[in-house]
């Protein structure tokens, strides 16, 4: 019966995969931290309107107004360095 359960799981998996890349949720940790912390107080800024230190500059500010610790604050920049 578990055998059962395992099987139907295993064959189910890339399907619900493709479910949650065709609704978009298969973001980088980056890139999930940065949606959800910089836009509490302004729209999403645009990844491309910085340069990577600018970004390291400005996540650094608003990350450490809203006490984001250092790997959540090195992720978002990681993330935005990659798509500027
Ligand atoms: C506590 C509120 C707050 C949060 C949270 C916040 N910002 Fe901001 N942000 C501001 C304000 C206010 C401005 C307008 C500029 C100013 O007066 O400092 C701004 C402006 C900006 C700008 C425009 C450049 C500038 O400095 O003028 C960028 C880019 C930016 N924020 C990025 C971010 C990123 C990335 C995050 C997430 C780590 C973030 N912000 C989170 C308040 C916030």
């Amino acid at each position: 019966m578990n055998r059962v359960v395992a099987i139907i799981i295993i064959s189910l998996a890339p399907i619900i995969g493709c479910g949650w890349q065709m609704a978009g949720i298969d973001m980088t940790s980056g890139e999930r931290l940065f949606r959800s912390n910089c836009r509490s107080c302004h729209t999403l800024p645009n990844p491309k309107s910085q340069t990577d230190s600018d970004w390291v500059a400005l996540v650094k500010r608003y990350g450490g107004r809203l006490d984001l610790v250092t790997e959540v604050q090195a992720e978002i920049i990681a993330y935005l360095q990659s798509v500027n």
